[in-house]
């Protein structure tokens, strides 16, 4: 394909419809867009436009997929990824996927076999590796300059509080509600993985429990069921090894990310845009500092990415999914990396629960491993039945009352009338 647009459908309209604004200046012309939540809908409409723009809205999957276009952007329910995915790749679009890629370890069987059939484009859209920090710390490392990776922290924050809740979590049924914590793993561990181009083998999940002391897990944001923080050690395929924390409610929202290698270590921390880069005299012998900080920017060809959101990351993910489909980049996140970055969350959950047991990271290129996951449906759905379900929280059953939930709804009926 060659510079002409490429047509662009987006399932979801909540980040959905920031995700089609950033594509359309990246070239994609959006055609269409799909949500069943209606009052979604008409927001995105006032933003994106309708026919007026040569939009079309759809309520409805399967008929959206129908409409005449070339690739979909996937923002649908975090748990919801894979089927859909899988049904668009059947229907002959690209897909660029929001994180998680799956949810269930089977899914991930079908999902890579759907991806090598159609011989289409999967591009997951894990956009934290784009910083200009990490994107630093993956120039400095694939130099060959730090040399040998060896250790490495990935940490994603983000409490939330009551408004931040009712907004992104539509009631007790909602992923957000009573996804466990280890889940959302890709933004911790992708950038590592990008960064030292190494991938996982194999997982031990460690959990903070739910706090019935935190303020914010009172009343209305009782319906939250999981648990406060967890820990995924992770052995990677060079021997060294990460420590990542998905998506924590500590009181420290933002991104910390350190890597150490054998000749230097590099990090950044939450609220600080400076890198952090150390060489010690002992395996660098001279005069100068050993520590330099600086405020990395963006390679000359990317500067257009600084104006993006999630510091540059939201333009990264469309624009190498355009790059993908015209042929002139390979994928960056495939669909084995995208799929090895989400089984830590789901895999370190089942340690976990057993104490932190090890579970095997199969690298899913290899067909016959990825054998032993095929029809595997394990997940902690409430309304998903499985084999042996798992509760969100390592402490069992968390319970809320029927007052707690009538608040909750009215709270978020009220955000619901003003959007
Ligand atoms: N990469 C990032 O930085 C980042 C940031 C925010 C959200 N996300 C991801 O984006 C995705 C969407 O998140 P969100 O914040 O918009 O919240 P969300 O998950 O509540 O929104 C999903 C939207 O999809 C719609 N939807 C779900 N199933 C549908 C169906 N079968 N038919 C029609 N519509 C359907 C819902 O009505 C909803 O409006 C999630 O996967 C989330 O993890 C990523």
């Amino acid at each position: 394909m060659s510079d002409k647009k490429i047509k662009l459908g987006v399932f979801g309209a909540g980040r959905g419809a920031y995700l089609a604004n950033v594509a359309r200046q990246i070239g994609f012309e959006l055609v269409a867009l799909c949500d069943v939540f209606e009052a979604q809908l008409r927001h995105a409409k006032k933003t994106l436009g309708g026919d007026d723009k040569g939009v079309t809205y759809y309520t409805d999957y399967d008929k959206f997929l129908q409409h005449d276009f070339d690739a979909v952007i996937l923002a649908n329910y975090a748990t919801q990824h894979a089927p859909a995915a899988v049904k668009a790749l059947k229907a002959g679009k690209h897909v660029m996927s929001e994180c998680m890629a799956m949810f269930t370890m089977g899914e991930a069987v079908e999902l890579v076999e759907a991806v090598e059939e159609s011989g289409l484009i999967y591009s997951f859209a894990e956009n934290y590796p784009y910083s200009n920090q990490n994107l630093e710390m993956a120039r400095l490392v694939q130099s060959g300059e730090m040399g040998k990776f060896m250790y490495g922290e990935g940490e994603y924050i983000h409490p939330v509080g009551i408004n931040d809740r009712v907004a992104l979590t539509s009631g007790p049924e909602h992923w957000r509600a009573w996804m466990p914590i280890t889940y959302y793993s890709t933004h911790s561990m992708g950038p590592i993985m990008r960064i030292t181009g190494t991938r996982p083998i194999r997982v031990n999940g460690f959990v903070v429990p739910h706090d019935f002391d935190d303020p914010h897990n009172q009343g209305a944001c009782k319906i939250k069921i999981d648990d406060c923080a967890s820990i995924l050690m992770c052995q990677m395929d060079n021997g060294a090894l990460a420590k990542v924390m998905p998506c924590a409610k500590l009181r420290d929202h933002g991104n910390r990310f350190r890597i150490c290698c054998n000749r230097g270590t590099m990090e950044w921390n939450q609220g600080n845009s400076q890198l952090r880069v150390r060489r010690m005299h002992l395996d660098w012998p001279g005069d100068q500092p050993e520590t330099e900080f600086y405020d990395p920017k963006f390679p000359e060809e990317f500067s257009q990415a600084s104006g993006f959101g999630h510091g540059g990351g939201d333009f990264f993910t469309s624009y190498l999914f355009a790059e993908a489909i015209r042929g002139n980049r390979p994928v960056d996140i495939d669909v084995y990396k995208a799929i090895d970055m989400t089984a830590i969350g789901i895999l370190g959950y089942k340690s976990a629960l057993q104490h932190g047991v090890p579970m095997e990271i199969v690298d899913f290129h290899d067909k016959k491993a990825r054998e032993v996951f095929r029809g595997d449906d394990w997940n902690p759905d409430p309304s998903r039945p499985c084999k042996n379900k798992p509760f969100s929280s390592v402490l069992g059953k968390l319970e809320y009352s029927d007052e707690d939930l009538a608040e909750f709804r009215r709270l978020r009926m009220e955000y619901e009338e003003k959007l």
